[in-house]
C-alpha cells in the first residue's frame, strides 16, 4: 500500500469518527437557567456562560441581573449557562446542585430560586475554590454544599445528595457544558446578545443598558414593517412623510414589506 493511500485511509477514518460522534444528545428541555422566567416574546436575549467558582463570573452575574431588572417591564430575556471549568474542582458539583435545585423549586413550595442559589454559591466562593478545598475530601465538600442548600431550600440532606448524584442531573449539567464547548466558549464569563458573542467583560450596567436600549429602539422602529403590512395608502403616505420609516423598510431586508410598499406605490400612482 502506498504511503498516500495509507494517509487517505487514515484521514477518511478520522473524518468518519468525527462525523459519527458529531451529534450531541438533544436535551428534553432547553439548557441554561432563565431569569424570572423571561419573556417569551423578548426581542433582546442576553446570555452568559458562567463558572460558579470564578470571581469574574460573580461580577458578570451581578451586572446582568441589574440589567435584566432595569428592563423588567420590557422585552429582555436573560439566560445563564453554567460552564464549569476543568481547573475549578467544585464547579461541576455546584452546577449539578443548581440543576437539581431548579427542578426542586418547581415541585416544592419555596420562595427561593436557582438564582438565589447561584448568588449564595458566589458569596461562599472563598470556601469553595479549588485552593480552599485542597485538603478537603469530596464528602466534606458535599456536606458543606448540602448545608448551604438547606439554608435556602426546604430540602433534606438525603434528597439533596441524591439529586447531585442523580445520573440525569449529571447528564443535563454535562450537556450544558458541551453546548458551551460547541459555541467555542473557552473561559468565563462569556456573553451573547441575541445569540452573537460580545465582549461584555468590561461593560458596566450603564454600558449594557445602553446597548440593550439601542436594540430595543431598533425593534420599535422595525414596527414600521407592520404599519406597511396593512398596505393602505395612508401607510404609504406615512413613509413619504416619515423618512425614518422608509429607511427602516429598506434597511431591514424584509421582502414582504418591500413588496407591499411597491404595491402601495403602484396603487397610489394609478389613482393619481
Ligand atoms: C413565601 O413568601 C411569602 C411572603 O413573604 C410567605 O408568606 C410564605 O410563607 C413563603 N413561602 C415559603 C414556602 O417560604
Ligand atoms: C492544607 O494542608 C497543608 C499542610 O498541612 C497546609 O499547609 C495548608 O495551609 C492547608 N490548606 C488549606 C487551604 O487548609
Ligand atoms: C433523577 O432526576 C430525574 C429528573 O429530575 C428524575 O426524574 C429521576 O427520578 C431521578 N432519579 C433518581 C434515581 O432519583
Ligand atoms: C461605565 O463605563 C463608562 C465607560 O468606561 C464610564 O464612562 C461610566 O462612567 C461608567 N458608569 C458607571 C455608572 O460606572
Amino acid at each position: 500500500m502506498s504511503r498516500s493511500t495509507m494517509v487517505l485511509i487514515f484521514t477518511s477514518l478520522l473524518v468518519f469518527i468525527s462525523l459519527t460522534s458529531a451529534e450531541m444528545t438533544v436535551p428534553r428541555r432547553p439548557l441554561g437557567f432563565v431569569y424570572k422566567d423571561g419573556q417569551p416574546t423578548a426581542s433582546v436575549r442576553l446570555a452568559s456562560f458562567l463558572d460558579l467558582t470564578c470571581p469574574d463570573s460573580l461580577e458578570a452575574f451581578k451586572i446582568l441581573l441589574q440589567v435584566a431588572d432595569s428592563f423588567s417591564d420590557r422585552s429582555v430575556h436573560l439566560r445563564l449557562y453554567l460552564f464549569p471549568l476543568p481547573y475549578h474542582t467544585n464547579s461541576h458539583l455546584l452546577s449539578k446542585a443548581a440543576r437539581f435545585l431548579d427542578d426542586f423549586t418547581k415541585v416544592s413550595p419555596t420562595n427561593a430560586t436557582v438564582f438565589d442559589w447561584i448568588q449564595l454559591v458566589f458569596s461562599s466562593m472563598r470556601y469553595l475554590s479549588t485552593r480552599a478545598t485542597s485538603n478537603s475530601t469530596e464528602v466534606q465538600v458535599v456536606d458543606y454544599v448540602t448545608s448551604l442548600a438547606q439554608s435556602l431550600f426546604p430540602v433534606s440532606a438525603e434528597q439533596f445528595k441524591q439529586g447531585i448524584y442523580n445520573a440525569s442531573i449529571d447528564r443535563m449539567t454535562r450537556l450544558e457544558w458541551k453546548y458551551g464547548a460547541t459555541r467555542g466558549v473557552y473561559a468565563t464569563p462569556m456573553f451573547t446578545i441575541n445569540d452573537v458573542f460580545v465582549n461584555g467583560d468590561a461593560w458596566n450596567v450603564s454600558e449594557w443598558t445602553a446597548r440593550v436600549d439601542n436594540l430595543l429602539q431598533d425593534s420599535v422602529h422595525s414596527g414600521c414593517g407592520a404599519r406597511l403590512g396593512a398596505s393602505t395608502v395612508v401607510n404609504l403616505l406615512n413613509i413619504f412623510g416619515d423618512p425614518f420609516g422608509a429607511f427602516c423598510a429598506f434597511s431591514h431586508i424584509h421582502l414582504a414589506v418591500f413588496i407591499t410598499a411597491l404595491q402601495c406605490l403602484f396603487s397610489y400612482m394609478s389613482r393619481n
